[in-house]
């Protein structure tokens, strides 16, 4: 589960990784926190010139005239406007060309550790990174960094202000609330908020999980008679949401008391230090008009802040995973600028040894070879290896031991993307795509004509169903729900692997889920496809393996050619 997540590294380290990793961005994150800034000063000015012109009303010698006070207090007005509508453009643009950056990064990640990443107990949470994490991140990076840089700016530049037009005294007052609202406060408070903010989002998650998946497993629920129990399971789960929703908005209201409570007594002390500095004739009443309204004004930034620690420990999660997901090293990588296959003419494995953990060997010595225009068969019991020694012929996984050679190469000398070229794989399952059954089939040749396309749809024995679509190659995969059944699916598959250009063909299973008078087109279709292209055939079914010219039989991890 996403929150079980361990942060490994520290909260700066994560903050400072991810600022790194905006790049060029990080130019226009700092026009953003200028903006910012500038807009605080600029909306703080308004109030400071009103205060500026009282105490020249009270007597005080002031270097501006009447019309100057009250123009740089229009000007500040307007400022205001202009430098917040650039500080949220520019936050904007930050946020979408980030996730379009991060998303792209990830992306590209996740291609150098697939598919072997893909297969392993992880899915979930890689999914989970990719939709939801990312997304986290685009709060830290719009919604925290630069709050943080203004907050210190504004705090700063304020202090220094009433440092020098009013009195040190005010300005210390001034740093000592700001300290203490931006820095003391959110800790004392994100203790409380981690723990509720996490049981929160535990349940929030839990909850969510089990209703969509009651969703889809509606109809088992009323096959099997559950509904009523289901609905007080969910019922009670809800309830229990509730509670830590509840618990979450207290904690998080009280936080916000706490803060609004010392903005307050900061105020009041400001006040109280004014009124002091005053008596003992230390300030006069229209300077510490000025200071005490530039302090009592510039406390937006810094309740900002301690607004932020709610959703920090979660982007810092976030962050974390998705930095390990950047560094971590491929199970398999990818052989660039190797050597290229050309011609399928042979294929030949030998003493090649496999394990997925380290431990358990799933195929053991395995000795066999195939020639270019041979259909070579392979059956074996369920579980026994077979789609795995298809996913090494891929490479999908890097094998323990042996050799795999294509035209006398070694598997691990080729180039990974001629070699995805020129052999191909239809796996048990067929993936289609939410898009047209045409644009489904064109990921496997993207310049066939519409003539080729239907060429293999043809061989695959599914042009005809196609056709009864209400679009025909036109019709929309999505629209049609569930409509497709699990062979229809895997004749598209076929049909994807007749078009690609590969020499070599590997197919899992290809007739597993149709029915004998489909069975028997298909490979009539793939004996024609012989003189073109080579098969290695994986399958339970004898009448399948009728075809094959050779036939290896998986045992116990070990491979041996069976008579015919
Ligand atoms: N990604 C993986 N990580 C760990 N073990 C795996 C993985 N994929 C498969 N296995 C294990 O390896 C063994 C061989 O699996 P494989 O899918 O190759 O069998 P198969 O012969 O194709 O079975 P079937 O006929 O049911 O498709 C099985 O015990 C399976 O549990
Ligand atoms: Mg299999």
């Amino acid at each position: 589960m996403k929150q079980q997540h361990k942060i490994r590294r520290g909260g700066a380290t994560i903050m400072a990784s991810l600022i790194l990793l905006l790049g060029s961005l990080a130019y226009i994150m700092l026009l953003a926190v200028i903006n910012g800034s500038l807009g605080f000063l600029s909306a703080m000015g308004v109030t400071l010139f009103g205060a500026i012109g009282i105490a020249k009303a009270l007597g005080e010698t002031v270097a501006l005239s009447w019309g100057w006070i009250i123009t740089l207090a229009i000007a500040c007005g307007a400022l205001r406007g202009a430098l917040r509508y650039f500080e949220q453009y520019s936050n904007h643009y930050i946020a979408f060309r980030l996730l379009a950056v991060l998303r792209d990064r990830i992306f590209g990640a996740l291609r150098a550790l697939c598919p072997a990443k893909l297969e392993s107990k992880q899915k979930g949470s890689i999914i989970a990174m990719i939709t939801s994490d990312i997304e986290t991140l685009e709060v830290f990076y719009a919604h925290t960094i630069s709050p943080i840089c203004i907050a210190v700016i504004v705090s700063l530049t304020v202090t220094i202000f009433v440092a020098t037009v009013s009195s040190i005294w005010l300005a210390l007052v001034a740093l000592c609330a700001y300290l203490f609202i931006g820095i003391v406060v959110p800790m004392i408070s994100s203790a409380r908020l981690k723990v509720s903010g996490v049981n929160y989002r535990r349940e929030f998650s839990l909850f969510n999980a089990y209703f969509l998946d009651s969703i889809k497993g509606v109809k088992d629920i009323v096959l099997s008679g559950a509904g009523a129990q289901r609905e007080r399971e969910v019922n009670d789960r809800s309830d229990v949401l509730l509670r830590e929703t509840k618990k979450m908005k207290r904690d998080t209201t009280r936080a916000a008391a706490f803060t609004e409570l010392a903005v307050s007594l900061s105020i009041l002390a400001t006040l109280a230090v004014g009124i002091v500095l005053v008596h003992t004739g230390a300030l006069s009443v229209g300077y510490m008009i000025i200071g005490v309204t530039a302090v009592f004004s510039s406390f937006g930034p810094v309740i900002a802040i301690s607004a932020l620690p709610g959703n920090l420990t979660q982007t810092f999660a976030s962050g974390d995973r998705v930095l390990d997901l950047l560094k971590e090293e491929p199970v398999v990588k990818p052989v660039i600028g190797g050597r290229e296959i050309g011609e399928y003419r042979e294929l030949s494995v030998s003493d090649l040894s496999f394990s997925y953990d380290g431990e358990t060997e799933v195929l053991r010595d395995i000795c066999m070879h195939a020639k270019k225009g041979e259909i070579v068969g392979i059956v074996g019991e369920s579980g026994c290896g077979k789609s795995t020694f298809l996913k090494l012929l891929l490479r999908f996984w890097q094998k323990s031991g042996g050799t795999i050679a294509y035209n006398g190469m070694d598997i691990d000398t080729v180039d990974s993307e001629d070699l995805l070229k020129n052999v191909t794989m239809v796996s048990q399952v067929t993936y289609l795509f939410d898009e047209t059954i045409e644009e489904n089939l064109r990921i496997a040749g993207q310049h066939a004509t519409k003539e080729e396309i239907e060429q293999a749809c043809r061989m695959a024995s599914v042009h005809d169903l196609i056709m009864s679509l209400p679009d025909g190659y036109e019709t929309c995969v999505g629209a049609l729900g569930d409509r497709l059944s699990a062979g229809e699916k895997q004749r598209i598959g076929l049909a994807r692997a007749f078009l690609s250009g590969s020499d070599l063909i590997l197919l899992d299973e290809p007739t597993s889920n149709v029915d004998s008078i489909n069975e028997g087109i298909i490979l009539r279709a793939l004996r024609e496809q012989k003189k073109k292209k080579s098969i290695i055939l994986v399958s339970h079914r004898e009448s399948t393996m009728a075809i094959a010219d050779r036939i290896y039989r998986v045992e116990k991890g070990c491979m041996t050619e069976e008579n015919k």
